[in-house]
């Protein structure tokens, strides 16, 4: 059969395709849905689980410097005001004060727009001023009443020439909604209506803990699993025994009160993310230990850890794992690219944050980040909570203890002013220096954090292929194929006996199915032309098919094993089969 290429669908025909063959469900559907909750199906739940299960064994089983931890989702609200969640973790939200009472983000309402009924009507009328015109005073009372021009058609008269002359439809639509000149908060993109200043809005969702409904009893549903890894800090370096740098990660559910989700499982108010806390020691004390730090070049090689190496070289490094592990699990490097924040988009803590975004169909958008927090998060826990969280470096006070104090005081000199050209104290300069000529320091962090969700959605929409081929006879069908990576995969093989009745054939093809399936996720399918147990296979990214045909029993006792992306068969005996599946699922 002869591929051809077919265009990569919208995001539409993924998500009939999740629903239809049970990857993802509306949550609470039977009640119409329930806006930014989504549910897991038999083979969403398996990929899902399939991501965290990849991502815990490349992040924390296979490394020495990397512990887990599984922590509670509601802790003390104290942990939050620490973090700064309570103060600061909001978005700036407006509501529409004309028909629709609408809220939603305000820096989102032109992304809003782009994706509204309204904008489409808009685009078809542009530079057709009697279009407009007749449409403000008819049809446009319905679709958007909050328009400025529907409710006082009288206005168009004045605008009527310059209604022919423009071409850009979010300059239409200002027009018509504010005729007299720019809004200070755009109109509303469901109605037109005029909006509310933007304030903002909370997103952790609020709890209360225990039978009393009191003030004091608020707790909150974690709006992020790093805060927890930063409180029991402590408690998992003490009891694994590691000391910086060394990393505490975490899979867990995530709770955001989002003001508008949307596009599909991208923001969600439930979700998941894989955190880790990758704790360092500060520079300066990898100076005193190393005698300098290893700057960060083009040609830094950043396949190993290194003693000397600062938080830059380990935020690169952070970077470089993560995109080996995106590839890895069958993200080419071209469907993603590495945003650099700018030094004005950066928390004022951070020192670096990148941000991994993929290409998705509604947009290239945020798919994970890797941030260098410098030591804020485990310093506000510790002037919050009145627990130390240094921790005591023996080779660095011996380090210490070599220098002269002409050495020492050149250092002084040499750290205060660093800190100084940073923005910040002397004094504080100068109390860290003395903690850390007695062996001790805060760590600095790395936060590497991706959402589970978002990369079941990236991956998906990488793997979704409707692939037109032409048969021999030259008649034209279309195959819908998920190419997702055999490790990411709901199901790694089906097994078909090629005919039913045969009991002998039929017997033989349920061992084989039995024997895989104690080693991976399976499928038995019996029934139906085999070319249509394949194409369903396809569907949901099987990358296996082995099937028991008549040559199985009479001839050699071979089975075909076919590949899904090539749709090749080979014939291969049953003894090689489990070796060959195991180099090509487990790698
Ligand atoms: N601890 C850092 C932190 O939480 P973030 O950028 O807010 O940083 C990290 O979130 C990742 O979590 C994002 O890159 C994204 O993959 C995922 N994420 C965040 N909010 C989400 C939402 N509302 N729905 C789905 N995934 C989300």
């Amino acid at each position: 059969m002869e591929k051809k290429e077919a265009p990569k669908s919208s995001l539409d025909a993924l998500v009939s395709l999740c629903k239809r063959r049970g990857f993802i469900f509306q949550s609470s559907e039977i009640y119409g849905g329930f806006a930014g909750f989504w549910d897991y199906g038999p083979l969403g739940c398996e990929m899902k689980r399939n991501i965290k299960d990849s991502w815990w064994r490349f992040t924390v089983r296979d490394r020495e410097d990397v512990e887990g931890l599984d922590a509670s989702i509601i802790m003390h609200p104290a942990i939050w005001k620490a973090s700064g969640h309570l103060d600061t973790f909001s978005d700036p939200m407006s509501m529409c004060k004309g028909n629709c009472r609408k809220l939603m983000r305000a820096d989102q309402i032109w992304d809003l727009f782009e994706e509204s009924a309204l904008r489409e009507t808009l685009a078809g009328m542009l530079g057709e001023a009697g279009k407009i015109a007749t449409w403000c005073k008819g049809k446009g009372k319905a679709v958007a009443p909050g328009l400025y021009t529907v409710q006082h058609p009288e206005y168009l008269e004045k605008i009527f020439e310059k209604l022919k002359t423009i071409t850009d439809v979010k300059e239409l639509f200002i027009l018509l909604a504010t005729p007299e000149g720019e809004p200070e908060v755009l109109p509303c993109p469901n109605c037109g209506g005029v909006m509310t200043e933007p304030r903002p809005f909370n997103l952790m969702f609020k709890t209360i803990v225990g039978p009393v409904e009191d003030p004091s009893n608020v707790a909150y549903l974690r709006p992020e699993t790093a805060q927890a890894i930063f409180a029991d800090f402590s408690n998992v370096m003490v009891s694994s025994r590691q000391m910086p740098p060394f990393g505490i990660g975490q899979v867990g559910k995530s709770f955001r009160n989002e003001v508008t989700p949307r596009n599909y499982i991208f923001r969600s108010r439930e979700f998941e993310q894989m955190e880790v806390e990758f704790f360092i020691k500060p520079d300066e004390a990898v100076e005193l230990l190393c005698g300098h730090v290893a700057p960060l070049t083009e040609t830094t090689d950043l396949s190993e850890p290194q003693a000397d190496w600062g938080w830059e070289c380990w935020h690169k490094y952070w970077v470089e794992q993560r995109k080996i592990w995106l590839v890895k699990n069958g993200l080419p490097e071209d469907s993603f690219v590495e945003y650099w924040q700018k030094p004005d988009e950066l928390a004022h803590y951070a020192r670096a944050c990148v941000d991994i975004e993929y290409r998705f169909p509604f947009g290239v958008q945020e798919l994970e980040g890797i941030a260098a927090r410098s030591d804020f998060d485990l310093s506000r826990h510790q002037e919050h909570s009145g627990k130390s969280m240094e921790v005591f470096d023996e080779p660095l006070k011996l380090a210490v203890k070599k220098l002269s104090d002409e050495e020492k005081a050149a250092f002084r000199a040499k750290v205060v002013a660093e800190w100084e050209a940073r923005g910040k104290t002397a004094e504080a300069a100068n109390i860290f220096i003395d903690r850390l000529f007695e062996g001790r320091y805060i760590p600095h962090v790395i936060e590497p954090s991706a959402g589970v969700d978002r990369m079941a959605l990236a991956m998906l929409c990488n793997a979704y292929e409707e692939q037109k081929l032409i048969d021999e006879k030259g008649k034209e069908d279309i195959r819908t194929v998920l190419h997702l990576a055999p490790a990411i995969a709901p199901i790694k093989v089906g097994v078909f006996p090629l005919v039913k009745n045969k009991p002998e054939l039929y017997n033989f093809a349920r061992e084989i199915f039995k024997k895989l399936q104690r080693r991976y996720n399976c499928f038995w399918d019996e029934s139906g032309a085999i070319g249509r147990r394949y194409r369903r296979q396809d569907e949901i990214g099987t990358p296996f098919c082995v099937t028991v045909d008549f040559d199985t029993l009479e001839k050699d006792g071979t089975v075909t094993l076919r590949d899904r992306d090539t749709m090749q068969q080979e014939r291969i005996s049953v003894d090689d089969l489990i070796r060959r599946l195991d180099d090509l699922i487990l790698g």
